[in-house]
């Protein structure tokens, strides 16, 4: 059987301050949208009947995750984490505790907060992870062609003779490499020979519990003890004891960056992490300025600016490359190219209060 477990449990400090901590950009619908979790379960139920479609959460979140996905999923699908400890601690909670019950079948995880354009080679490369993981020890990553040298994202790189059509393409992976800096993102981007990570990464669940137990012992230890007192009216505080433990680190980091045999499937789906503000013009659109805007704005000579307002009119003159953001209660103003800077402003902010 095919299973799919999304990952919808991160913070997406990067969009703040549409992202805040009780409402992170996973659960965010822009105007004349779905939030980018419905999308993705819109697209993945195409492929993975509703009662094998999972997804796992921060417990936070339970609520606003119900509301989601009520009349899509059945609720119990809902797997929620006591704590936020990286992909390592959900992909690893979700692997162990599925291959309890479902031995022998095969799981996809998708990340909740890519921006898909190509729904039918999306799930077109999905199906075929999950058709080279039947009979294989190894774990399946899913890349997409890189287009700029993203320090943000994880890259693969592949044998690129080793490509034969038809699509989406089948190789081996010779390195896994999560978010290099600007210089060796360039080289890699420039060599043709690595695709930029998309987050999907398929397997039998046998080879993600195989992968846990090599590469993080410790992640694989303490949540296979905690899972045995599954049934024990404690498992509550069992489990966050557990998850307390966990080192803070990504799949990514603790297991692709180091198996040794890997299999990537190049796919050719439009594909983008929502994961700044500058990125959201992709999910606005864009008007015949290069503005892309959410709720009511007038301006005058505005180019090139992302402006979102959830309540009173924005107006703006003479003003190119600008991200005006207003929320119920904050507003930032901020040039597109600052962009990644906005994780590093509201850890700031917290700090000072
Ligand atoms: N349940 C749960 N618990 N989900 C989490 C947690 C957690 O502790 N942390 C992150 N997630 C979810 C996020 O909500 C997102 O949907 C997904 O897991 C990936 O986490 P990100 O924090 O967004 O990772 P990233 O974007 O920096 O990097 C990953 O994705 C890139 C593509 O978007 C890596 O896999 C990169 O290699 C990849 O290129
Ligand atoms: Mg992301």
């Amino acid at each position: 059987d095919k299973y799919a477990v999304i990952m919808a449990g991160g913070a997406g400090l990067r969009l703040w301050p549409l992202s805040r901590e009780h409402k992170p950009k996973q659960f965010i619908s822009v105007e004349g949208t779905s939030s980018m979790l419905e999308q993705t379960f819109e697209r993945i139920t195409e492929l993975i009947p509703p009662d094998k479609c999972y997804v796992i959460t921060n417990k936070n979140y339970a609520e606003i995750t119900r509301e989601v996905l009520k009349g899509i999923i059945p609720l119990q699908n809902i797997i929620l984490e006591p704590l936020r400890k990286n992909t390592g601690a959900c992909i690893s909670y979700a692997a162990l505790l599925l291959e309890r019950r479902f031995q022998g079948s095969l799981v996809c995880f998708i990340p909740a907060d890519s921006y898909v354009n190509n729904k039918h080679e999306y799930l077109k490369a999905i199906h075929q992870a999950y058709r080279e993981s039947i009979n294989s020890s190894a774990l399946t990553v899913i890349g997409v062609n890189p287009t700029y040298p993203a320090t943000g994202y994880g890259y693969i790189k592949i044998d690129p003779s080793e490509h034969t059509d038809p699509r989406p393409q089948v190789s081996n992976v010779q390195q896994f490499k999560e978010k290099p800096d600007t210089d060796t993102a360039r080289t890699y981007v420039e060599s043709g020979q690595y695709l930029w990570n998309s987050g999907m990464v398929a397997g039998n669940l046998q080879s993600f519990k195989n992968g846990i137990q090599q590469h993080m012992p410790e992640h694989f230890n303490i949540l296979s003890a905690a899972l045995d007192q599954i049934d024990s009216p404690d498992f509550d505080s069992v489990i966050e004891e557990a998850f307390d433990q966990l080192p803070d680190i990504s799949f990514d980091n603790g297991v692709l960056e180091n198996s040794s045999s890997l299999t990537a499937i190049k796919g050719y789906f439009d594909w983008d992490d929502i994961g700044s503000l500058d990125a959201l013009g992709k999910l606005m659109g864009y008007d015949d300025s290069g503005n892309s805007v959410s709720g009511s704005y007038v301006g005058m000579d505005t180019q090139d600016s992302i402006i979102f307002t959830s309540d009173i009119l924005v107006t703006s003159i003479g003003l190119s490359n600008m991200m005006i953001i207003k929320t119920q209660d904050v507003l930032l103003v901020c040039p597109k190219e600052r962009a990644q800077d906005v994780k590093a402003f509201v850890q700031l902010l917290k700090r000072t209060g």
